[in-house]
């Protein structure tokens, strides 16, 4: 399973790849805007800070523009910035055919804000590298976002699509517990989830008995 960050934030990209553990970067409107980032050079500078620190790892740049002449032209610009750059288009009848546009130049793309099973299919039939599901979103709304993970899944195991699932909107351990078991390719967390990931009562416990039995071997 790879592991990509959900944020914009260049810190948290740092510390999480510092671990080791870390495959690409999701960012999106809303993620560019908590940094505070504005006008298009300042964005295509961040975007390449970020590929900088994930040196071979994929780094999704969501285009702003609905229609679909925007959202080639957008994404035609953005994959010029880093051969890290996956193009990310949400998924509208526009998006659909953007993808479709980029597939066929070769420009990898996620396909964003996928809340069906169809959205998924359609989106793997135009080509996209990605889909992005959202689970937490769903789950808000009292719908069970792992069973769409479950459904997307059979349905590219049923026709072999190259389509990768990269289960997002993820918002605690065992949301990436349930998507590994199913099969997700991908999953994009906050760093924090990522950090609790690493904790368990017992290990404490366990580490500060060795501490203090480690003490009495005197090493130093
Ligand atoms: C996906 O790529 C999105 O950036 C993200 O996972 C949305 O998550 P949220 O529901 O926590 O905003």
């Amino acid at each position: 399973m790879r592991f990509f960050i959900d944020t914009a934030n260049l810190n948290e990209i740092r510390e999480i790849n510092n671990l080791g553990i870390l495959d690409g970067v999701t960012t999106n409107p809303s993620l560019m805007a908590k940094e505070g980032i504005t006008g298009k050079n300042n964005i295509f500078a961040h975007y390449k800070a970020i590929c900088d620190i994930v040196d071979g790892g994929e780094v999704s740049a969501e285009v702003l523009s609905t229609d679909y002449a925007g959202m080639i032209r957008e994404g035609e610009e953005l994959a010029e910035i880093h051969e890290g750059i996956v193009v990310k288009v949400p998924m509208t009848k526009d998006g659909i055919r953007a993808i479709h546009y980029f597939t066929n130049k070769d420009i990898r793309t996620n396909c964003t804000l996928v809340f069906s099973a169809m959205q998924a299919l359609v989106a793997a039939k135009a080509g996209a590298s990605f889909v992005s599901p959202f689970v937490g979103r769903l789950d808000d709304i009292s719908t069970d976002g792992l069973d769409l993970i479950e459904s997307i899944n059979e349905i590219f195991l049923n026709y072999d699509y190259d389509t990768e699932i990269l289960a997002a909107s993820i918002r605690h351990p065992m949301h990436i517990l349930k998507c590994a078991e199913i099969g997700a390719h991908v999953v994009t967390a906050p760093a924090k989830v990522f950090l609790d990931l690493l904790n368990h009562p017992l290990t404490d416990i366990g580490l500060k008995k060795f501490v203090e039995d480690g003490q009495k071997l005197k090493l130093h």
